[in-house]
């Protein structure tokens, strides 16, 4: 029976570890979704987030997990006679092409091996032929470790294609890793908040761009629950079209004050210091999945190279100290394990369970 005082440490990449102030933002007394208390919370919370994010669009909150971003994007951008290229390098972004397709649009795939990244020359490859409205990148394939290069990318694309949409699934990279949504020339970037902005599941956090909004109001078929119309009129209201999930806004509000006064290039920073220390480890002890230009910030998928029963160990250490980290997603199971690195996670947190594997490792 789980000891609730004594919850087991999270390591694995998300949900990850949520500090105990956080938790009790999320046990304030609740607010009625049209009054002007949670007006305040909103205006307040999706201000913060434009600053984090770095934009001065649309900052929409969706009660649901990060996976409400794929449906939200493609439903509203991609209209039926048009075609949306999706890249994918892994399980995750693989995932986004089937809901893609679930959502009844033309999709064509562009595909890489896991462990590499998609780069700008396969992209301009493919919109060169000069079929696709949009495409589909995600900034961080959680299922890897790997970053793409998305800077690159964004800055061929506003030179050669600046009309083709572009989605970005951000969700083990915002406020994890750099984002400059205005700057990159983005039209939707999402999140869930249980990853890099360390508050429990419930949440997705999306930025739109003015011309995204645009698009939509004539994409038919873009369905109730994320209809961007819906979401902008009533973002004027300082409110959401459903009943939000206010405990976890709360709790949003209070972590962006936080990131905002540590400033985004130190939260970023924090992150790569965090990812160099548990990259280290790994290419010592064992190696990394992914190419090492592109290991992320915010996890390291690393490669089992000594042949451990990675699923025997995290028990060991759950057992031992009530803490677990991630084995392989999918089909790299037992050949990778997974370490988050992201969030109110502590170098001196990372020190502690990279002790604990050595000790179970040998
Ligand atoms: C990159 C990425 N995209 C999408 C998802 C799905 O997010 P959610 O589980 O919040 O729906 C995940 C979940 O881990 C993820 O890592």
């Amino acid at each position: 029976m789980l000891d609730w005082k004594n919850p087991p440490r999270l390591f694995i990449p998300g949900p990850v570890k949520v500090n105990e102030d956080v938790l009790q933002q999320l046990a304030r007394p609740t607010l009625g979704h049209r009054g002007k208390e949670y007006a305040q919370l909103h205006a307040k919370t999706t201000d913060m987030l434009k600053k984090a994010l770095f934009t001065e669009q649309n900052v929409f909150l969706f009660t649901s997990s990060g996976s409400g971003g794929w449906e939200a994007s493609i439903r509203n951008c991609v209209a039926p006679d048009e075609t949306v290229l999706c890249t994918c390098c892994g399980a995750f972004s693989d995932k986004w092409a089937d809901v893609a397709k679930s959502c009844g649009k033309n999709v064509e795939v562009l595909k890489v091996d896991w462990g590499k990244p998609i780069t700008s020359e396969m992209i301009d490859e493919k919109l060169s032929t000069g079929k696709y409205a949009g495409i589909t990148l995600i900034h961080n394939e959680t299922s890897t470790g790997l970053t793409n290069p998305v800077y690159e990318i964004s800055e061929m694309m506003k030179e050669k294609y600046p009309d083709v949409l572009v989605f970005v699934d951000s969700v083990s990279a915002m406020v994890g890793l750099p984002l400059h949504f205005d700057e990159l020339g983005w039209d939707v970037a999402f999140a869930s908040v249980q990853k890099a902005f360390a508050i429990p599941p419930g949440l997705a956090v999306a930025a739109v761009s003015n011309r995204a909004l645009e698009k939509s109001k004539n994409v038919a078929g873009r369905g109730y629950y994320f209809d961007f119309q819906q979401f902008a009129k009533r973002n004027e209201m300082n409110q959401t079209p459903t009943t939000p999930a206010i405990p976890h806004i709360m709790a949003l509000n209070y972590q962006c004050e936080k990131l905002l006064a540590e400033g985004m290039e130190n939260v970023w920073e924090r992150h790569k210091k965090m990812g160099d220390f548990v990259r280290s480890w790994a290419k010592e002890k064992f190696g990394l999945f992914c190419d090492e230009g592109y290991a992320s910030n915010t996890l390291t998928a690393v490669k089992n190279t000594r042949g451990i029963n990675v699923a025997e160990t995290i028990n060991a250490i759950g057992a031992k100290h009530n803490t677990i980290f991630g084995n392989g997603y999918g089909k790299l199971k037992e050949q990778t394990f997974r370490i988050a690195h992201m969030g109110d996670i502590t170098l001196d947190d990372l020190k502690e369970l990279l002790t604990w594997i050595d000790d179970e490792i040998g």
